[in-house]
This record gives structure tokens, C-alpha cells and sequence, in this order.
């Protein structure tokens, strides 16, 4: 990476628009009831011009790398996963682009349909991250992945799982654990800054039962006990910065608001917005910059909203820890 920092922008839950109307092959009652609550409300709160807007800010900024930490879609319809296929092709090659789903993007149980594997190029693992799996005895299929960059290492989860109507929870299941424990231990042990993309919230008491991570309490022990220097989520639609400590020093925990949302009727902090996180220090692994970029008011031009300072202590070839 020489002395350039190196820099991930981090955006969550555009929502694109959803249009076309209704499949009727694979109509359900959720998806009947999230498209009426999509025509009545949500069409008129998120905004897929503002996540265009959002993007060119982006580009202007050069990235080294983008995530999406899910809910592309609303009602994970397989004409609205394809439309959001081509916009992650707009948005970058799948080397400098990495997504993980949200419970918006497996919305219900699709039958003879690919359903997000139609963004599978985005959400896997590279060349490193492949061998890292091997070497582990990690299936090098499906979640987690791992992608390299310098000296970061992103770790993609998938929390999203078929749910009944009125529910947004999530889970990770045993054997994603277990991969990721394994996963966490190795990059640790190589030194690597650790970049955890989740799409709900890690931790029980950030969210209620009803949205939340049916396994948050395993993976928060993980956490504590393997530790990881970041870890980046969406779902909530707001900002928010949690902290947890582990063994190893305390872990950040970095929500975000919409991508789309172009009114601040969630409330504060959740108009649309994108992070800049920069690695800074010595090949990028001593401090972490996260400038927040996006609307300050409705129907407002994009700005800089605020630039927060994390710092890693420690060498990268021991424990890292933040404060
Ligand atoms: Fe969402
Ligand atoms: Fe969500």
C-alpha cells in the first residue's frame, strides 16, 4: 500500500426501488404485505436518486474498496435481485466491490430460483482468502468469505434468513460460527487489521428481539473471546458506534443509516449517508479515520457530516487493540 492509506467506504440499505409490480410466482403474503407497505409508505422515504448522488461522492473520493452491507431490495423479488445485480456492475468490479445480504434480499424461501446468487460474484472470497480457508479447513464456498486488502482483511457474514411476516430477525447458524471463530484466530495470528461485515447488528442490545440476531449472544462471545478491530453493519438505519470488549482490547461496532433515505422521519441520524475508513499508520494498520459523508439536511447537498478518530494499539503481528 506504500504511504497511501488505504480506504473502504462503507454504505448499507439502499433499498433500490422496487418495480414491476408483483411476481406472481412467487407471491406470499409477506412479500404482498412489504409491497403494500413499499406503495404506501417506504417509496416516498427512500430514494434511489440519492443513492446515485451518494455514488458519485464515492467516486470522487476513490476508494480502494466499497462494501454494501445489505438490503439492496425490498421484497427480495427475483426481478429486483436481478436490477440490483446490474447496479452492483455500475457500482464496481466485483474485485474492488464486496456485499453481503440483508433480510430485505432473502426476504422469503425463493424455490428454482437463484435469489442473491445472482451477486455471488461479489460475495466471495479472493485469492487469499481462498487459500485462508483451505489451510483452515474452512468450506471455501458460500459465508464467511475473506478478501486482502494490504493489510485488511474483510470477513463477509450472512445474517439474512427466510422469516414470517412482521419479522426481521436474523441468524448466523452454528456452522457459520464456527467458521468464523476459525477464520478470526487465523488473521489474528497473521496480523491482519479484521473487518467484520454484518448486516445486523452484532450485539442483542442494539436492536429488539423481534429485528435482531437470534444468535447475537454467540456471536458477542466470539467477539470477546477472538476479538476483531472493526465491525461494520446496516439494518438499523441510523448511526451508531457500540463498544465491546474482548480479550484482545475493545472492539468497535459501526452502524450506518440508509443509503437512500431521503427524509429524517426514522429520526436523527438516519438521513442518507456513506463512511470513508481510512487505515492510517504504518501499511494502515495503527489508526482507523471514519469520515461520514451525506445529507446533513433533507433535499441538502452531500457533505463531509463528521470525521471520528479510532486508534489501534499494539503491534499487528500480536494483539491488536483499539481505544
Ligand atoms: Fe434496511
Ligand atoms: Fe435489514
Amino acid at each position: 500500500m506504500g504511504g497511501k492509506p488505504l480506504t473502504l467506504a462503507h454504505l448499507s440499505d439502499p433499498h433500490l426501488p422496487t418495480s414491476g409490480g408483483l411476481s406472481l410466482r412467487h407471491l406470499t403474503l409477506k412479500q404482498t404485505l412489504g409491497y403494500l407497505n413499499w406503495q404506501c409508505r417506504r417509496k416516498d422515504v427512500f430514494s434511489s436518486v440519492l443513492v446515485d448522488r451518494l455514488i458519485v461522492d464515492i467516486k470522487d473520493h476513490a476508494p480502494d474498496h466499497i462494501a454494501v452491507t445489505g438490503d439492496l431490495v425490498n421484497l427480495g423479488m427475483p426481478l429486483e435481485i436481478e436490477a440490483a445485480a446490474e447496479w452492483l456492475m455500475a457500482l464496481g468490479p466485483q474485485a474492488d466491490v464486496s456485499v453481503i445480504p440483508g433480510n430485505h434480499d432473502i426476504y422469503v424461501r425463493l424455490h428454482r430460483d437463484p435469489g442473491v446468487a445472482r451477486w455471488c460474484d461479489y460475495m466471495r472470497s479472493d485469492a487469499f482468502g481462498e487459500q485462508l480457508l483451505r489451510e483452515t479447513g474452512v468450506r471455501a464456498d458460500g459465508f464467511p468469505f475473506v478478501r486482502r486488502l494490504g493489510l485488511v482483511a474483510l470477513i463477509g457474514l450472512n445474517s439474512a434468513v427466510p422469516t414470517p411476516p412482521f419479522v426481521a430477525a436474523g441468524a448466523l447458524g452454528d456452522a457459520q460460527l464456527s467458521r468464523l471463530q476459525s477464520i478470526l484466530q487465523e488473521l489474528e495470528r497473521l496480523g491482519l487489521v479484521r473487518v467484520v461485515l454484518i448486516h445486523h447488528p452484532p450485539l442483542a442490545r442494539l436492536t429488539s428481539r423481534r429485528r435482531g440476531l437470534r444468535d447475537a449472544d454467540a456471536l458477542e462471545g466470539m467477539l470477546q473471546q477472538c476479538g476483531a478491530e472493526l465491525v461494520l453493519h446496516g439494518h438499523n438505519h441510523t448511526n451508531s458506534l457500540a463498544w465491546l470488549d474482548s480479550r484482545n482490547g475493545r472492539v468497535p461496532i459501526l452502524g450506518i443509516a440508509s443509503a437512500g433515505m431521503a427524509t429524517s422521519a426514522e429520526g436523527a441520524g438516519s438521513l442518507a449517508r456513506y463512511n470513508l475508513i481510512r487505515f492510517l499508520g504504518a501499511g494502515g494498520g495503527q489508526r482507523i479515520e471514519v469520515i461520514g459523508r451525506g445529507l446533513a439536511v433533507p433535499g441538502g447537498p452531500i457533505v463531509e457530516l463528521d470525521r471520528r478518530a479510532l486508534s489501534l494499539k499494539g503491534e499487528l503481528t500480536g494483539a491488536v487493540a483499539l481505544e
